[in-house]
């Protein structure tokens, strides 16, 4: 019993320590974007200047899909994601929406979850292009949006947790949009 717990033991402070190395790197990463000058912030109305602010210019995530590594994917997800989003059918909603089915499903959609307002006016469905930009910038794609997270900066690994994400569904949808 004893050995037992020591295990037990082990096991959750390896847990935890995984969880606090996630959340380091994630720090890490978060690098803040220069502000846009206050006077073309000033000038134009709150609505107008989340318009205005380009959604950074990303290559295609589409054909790099085929390739990806989805074992990979799903490592990444349970290490950056996980602690907020559920990914399995019928998962729990945690700090963020669960997630299956999410290619192709409508946006801010995930019943019994609480979006931001910001999320709910996007509009239209996830596709694997909407996806990509929201896991490398939340808040450039959203601005707004409650999910705090630094973002993915490696296109390989927001390709790979795609990929992974594309499996998570009752009708996984063909690699190539
Ligand atoms: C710190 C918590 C947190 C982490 C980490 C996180 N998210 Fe989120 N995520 C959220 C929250 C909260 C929302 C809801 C956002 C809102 O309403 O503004 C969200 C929303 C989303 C959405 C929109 C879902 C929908 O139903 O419309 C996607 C897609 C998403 N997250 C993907 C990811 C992926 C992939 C990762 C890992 C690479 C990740 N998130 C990491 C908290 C998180």
């Amino acid at each position: 019993m004893a050995s037992f717990n020591t295990m037990a033991g082990c096991f959750l402070a390896s847990a935890l320590f995984a969880m606090v190395v996630g959340k380091v790197s994630n720090a890490l990463v978060s690098v803040h974007e220069p502000e846009k000058p206050a006077i073309a912030l000033a000038e134009a109305a709150p609505e107008t200047a989340a318009a205005a602010e380009k959604p950074p210019e990303l290559p295609p995530i589409g054909p790099k899909l085929k390739d990806a590594n989805v074992q990979h994917g799903e490592q990444i997800f349970k290490q950056q994601c996980f602690t907020c989003h559920t990914v399995d059918k019928g998962g729990a909603n945690k700090v963020g929406p669960n997630q299956w089915n999410l290619v192709g499903r409508k946006k801010a959609s995930e019943e019994g979850f609480s979006y931001s307002a910001a999320l709910q006016k996007l509009g239209g469905t996830w596709s694997y292009e909407d996806i990509n930009h929201m896991i490398f910038k939340p808040q450039s794609f959203a601005r707004g949006t409650k999910m705090a997270f630094a973002g993915l900066p490696k296109e390989q690994d927001r390709a790979d947790v795609i990929a992974y994400l594309r499996t998570m569904h009752d009708d996984p949808k063909p690699p190539l949009p």
